[in-house]
């Protein structure tokens, strides 16, 4: 009988930053997700804000670009673990905090961004409710989470084996949802929000893509837990991780869905 897995939360020891390799990992996923959040980001009028909150910054990049992007603006950079954040601007502010601190007090903010935090948290709906709470009226709330439209369909059965274990994983250890992108259109208009919009990445893995390779060191660094589930073992793993990293594969894994919205102008005040 398997042992029911004990539960965790995000970076406490899944994807910590005393892995060897999570650097690397943050440096990939940055290089593999910049360029959407990047196009998402300059849609908004960032040269007008005065102050903007970057949750779950990893290495930094988004955090340094927000700076470099308002030039007004002091940028706080939220991390429950700082240590592996690089920041070359110095407006920006290292905060070593946890979002879902109820006690928390922050804002009011002009922007409040997060890439793939909001997917790993439990308790996402209280974390949302305070975050727009911190949002000047006016100012604009981003966030990035995934929705797994790319994995399910391949026809390479050791590769869907081993995402749909990855799935899982994630799921019973940190609570997290791999679809949580899905929802937030509606979320965003459960909270009143106005403007919103949706774009979307669906990058390729293949060979030495960043993509290809942030998986295959989060697959490494999952390897123990993605056995135990039973949907892969040893070997289909490894082909799996094989056939990741060849030039002729061309897969589809899973897609970034970016949400922004805006506070309208009447609603209640922040508090902070
Ligand atoms: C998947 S990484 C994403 C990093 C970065 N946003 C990116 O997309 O490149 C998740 C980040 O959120 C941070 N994080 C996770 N849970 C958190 C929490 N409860 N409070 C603050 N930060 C958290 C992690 O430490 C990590 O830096």
């Amino acid at each position: 009988m398997q042992t029911a897995p004990a539960q965790e939360i995000y970076g406490e020891r899944l994807f910590s930053t005393r892995q060897d390799t999570e650097r690397e990992r943050l440096d990939l996923l940055a290089q593999t997700w910049d360029p959407a959040t990047t196009a998402h980001l300059r849609t908004l009028p960032l040269a007008e804000a005065r102050s903007i909150l970057e949750i779950g910054p990893g290495a930094g990049s988004i955090a340094d670009l927000l700076a470099e992007s308002a030039p007004h603006a002091e940028v706080t950079a939220l991390d429950r673990d700082t240590t592996l954040l690089r920041l070359r601007n110095p407006r920006v502010r290292p905060l070593q905090a946890d979002i879902t601190d109820a006690g928390l007090e922050l804002g009011p903010f002009d922007l409040i961004h997060a890439r793939c935090v909001l997917m790993h948290l439990r308790d996402h709906e209280a974390v949302l409710a305070r975050l727009v709470s911190w949002l000047r009226p006016g100012g604009h709330l981003v966030l990035s989470d995934t929705a797994e439209l790319g994995f399910p369909h391949s026809s390479n059965a050791d590769y869907r084996a081993t995402m749909q274990a990855l799935s899982q994983v994630i799921t019973t250890h940190l609570g997290s949802d791999q679809n949580h992108g899905l929802g937030h259109p509606a979320r965003f208009r459960q909270h009143d929000l106005t403007d919103i919009c949706l774009t979307t990445a669906l990058p390729t893995v293949t060979g030495d893509a960043p993509i290809s390779l942030w998986w295959q060191l989060t697959l490494e660094q999952a390897r123990p837990e993605l056995i135990r589930t039973g949907l892969v073992d040893a070997p289909a793993l490894d082909r799996a991780l094989h056939h990741m990293a060849q030039p002729t594969t061309h897969e589809l894994s899973i897609a970034l869905l970016t949400c922004s919205g805006r506070k309208r102008q009447g609603q209640n005040q922040p508090t902070g």
